[in-house]
């Protein structure tokens, strides 16, 4: 098929907490942007503050029989609105949802779908959002240039999606405004994010013959994919040397069971509601679930406005006292998920990995490095790579470059391990002399 050229290729990491965009215009394919400038009010103004990733969630506005979709940072702090929508695109997402074991994270902002108001239709007015405010970015860059340039799109998709998810996911993109479906390029996200460790890798310490597992920690979603490494100049080439392998075990989970032991714990006390969880909550996701590496030794204050001070519970002037035992107690069945996934790679592999690279958000985390540490053999490394968070749609920015390149595509995959393996179960009589053994 012929390709059109196009002057930027813009790479989505639509995440179930967190969204980016990587770009790069196709005249030098070396430098990958990150967009870092998000509208930060109703108006859309874009503030000063800079972020990698913007809230995946959406809300509407309701103005003058109106319908605005308002997006990411620019929604009002108290306002109601969707979150974790990637997860309902696909069916284990919604019976994850419903999941007991991890109740459902009770963000006191989070809104039901309006009537009539699906988890596509929220997908493509995110999309479109996103793909209006690219232009408002660039054009700081490109002037009226812009105007006149053509963009390609691709987007990263969890590699457990089925394929009914991914084609869903086209369709959308088309009707959100990013072309025509058929150029919407769809990239496994694993696969995005190893490539952004093997080229940014290529002169440290990788060589050929490597083989490494990168587990692309998010906030719904562990994924992991292992590579062998068949040749990195002048064509990366990259063999997969076990079956890919995920779960939705992300950084979402660790918020759930920690609301949950909070209410728990504190859900009796006079005074406790939703503003008091919110505060406790945003402590959880901003301060303590950052820095906790595991040491039990440690304390951590948690606020929670509104309850009396309480000694035999641990309240003292607003704040609830959690013992780092506590927090690893609590946190623990979410780690070991993720352990799993990891150890599962490493003992299905074909050769012996050498490393682990931790990507994604919740793979900043120090508790998930220190909790794997304890348990990968010491022979392989564990490193969380520079620019981790983003570390998706740069990958899959790189990899839509690569695969525009001429003559031939400048990274390639070779052998996928099948995730899965469709099959009939026949039975048919016995041939002697042609069939070996009589069951
Ligand atoms: N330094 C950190 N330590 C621990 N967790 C973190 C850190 N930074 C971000 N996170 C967590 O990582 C998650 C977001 O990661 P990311 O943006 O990779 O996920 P996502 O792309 O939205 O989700 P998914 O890939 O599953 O669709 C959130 O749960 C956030 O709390
Ligand atoms: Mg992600």
């Amino acid at each position: 098929m012929t390709q059109l050229k196009k002057d930027i290729v813009v790479a989505i990491d639509f995440g179930t907490t967190f969204s980016g965009i990587a770009w790069a215009h196709t005249a030098n394919p070396e430098a990958i942007h990150i967009i870092q400038r998000w509208p930060c009010n109703i108006a859309g103004d874009l503030g000063g503050q800079t972020a990698d990733k913007t809230p995946s969630e959406l809300a509407y506005n309701y103005d003058n029989r109106k319908v605005l979709p308002v997006w990411g940072a620019q929604i009002p702090k108290n306002m109601p609105r969707l979150q974790s929508f990637k997860l309902d695109l696909v069916p284990e997402g919604r019976k994850h949802r419903k999941a007991t074991l991890l109740p459902d994270h009770h963000d006191p902002r989070r809104m039901n779908y309006p009537h009539r108001v699906t988890a596509n239709r929220v997908l493509i007015d995110y999309l479109h959002a996103l793909q209006e405010h690219i232009p408002k970015v660039l054009k700081d860059q490109f002037g009226t240039a812009l105007d006149s340039m053509s963009f390609k799109y691709v987007i990263a998709v969890p590699a457990m999606w089925p394929e009914k998810a991914k084609s869903q996911t086209r369709t959308c993109a088309e009707k959100a405004g990013l072309g025509r479906a058929s150029d919407i390029q769809i990239i496994s996200e694993p696969e995005a994010a190893a490539v952004h460790v093997m080229t940014q890798s290529r002169s440290s310490a990788l060589e050929v013959d490597d083989t490494i597992v990168v587990c692309d920690a998010g906030g719904g979603t562990v994924d992991c994919i292992t590579f062998t490494i068949l040749a990195l100049q002048p064509v990366l080439r990259l063999k997969e040397s076990a079956a890919g392998d995920g779960k939705l075990c992300g950084g979402i989970f660790l918020n759930n069971i920690f609301e949950h032991f909070l209410s728990e714990r504190l859900g009796n006390c006079e005074g406790w509601d939703d503003d008091t969880l919110g505060a406790a909550m945003r402590e959880f996701e901003m301060e303590t679930k950052r820095s906790f590496s595991g040491d039990t030794k440690q304390d951590f204050s948690i606020p929670v406005p509104g309850l009396a001070d309480n000694e035999s519970l641990g309240i003292h002037r607003t704040s609830y006292k959690v013992t780092g035992q506590e927090l690893m107690d609590t946190l623990l069945p979410v780690l070991a998920e993720t352990l799993e996934l990891v150890m599962r790679q490493i003992r299905l592999s074909k050769n012996s990995p050498k490393s682990v690279f931790l990507v994604g958000g919740f793979g900043q985390s120090p508790l998930l490095f220190e909790y794997l540490r304890r348990f990968i053999p010491s022979e392989i490394s564990i490193i969380a790579p520079v620019n981790g968070w983003t570390a998706l749609a740069r990958g899959a920015c790189v990899k839509a470059l690569a695969d525009m390149s001429n003559p031939a595509p400048q990274i390639q995959v070779e052998s996928r391990v099948a995730r899965k393996h469709y099959g009939i179960i026949t039975a048919v009589p016995f041939k002697d002399g042609h069939d070996l053994q009589k069951m």
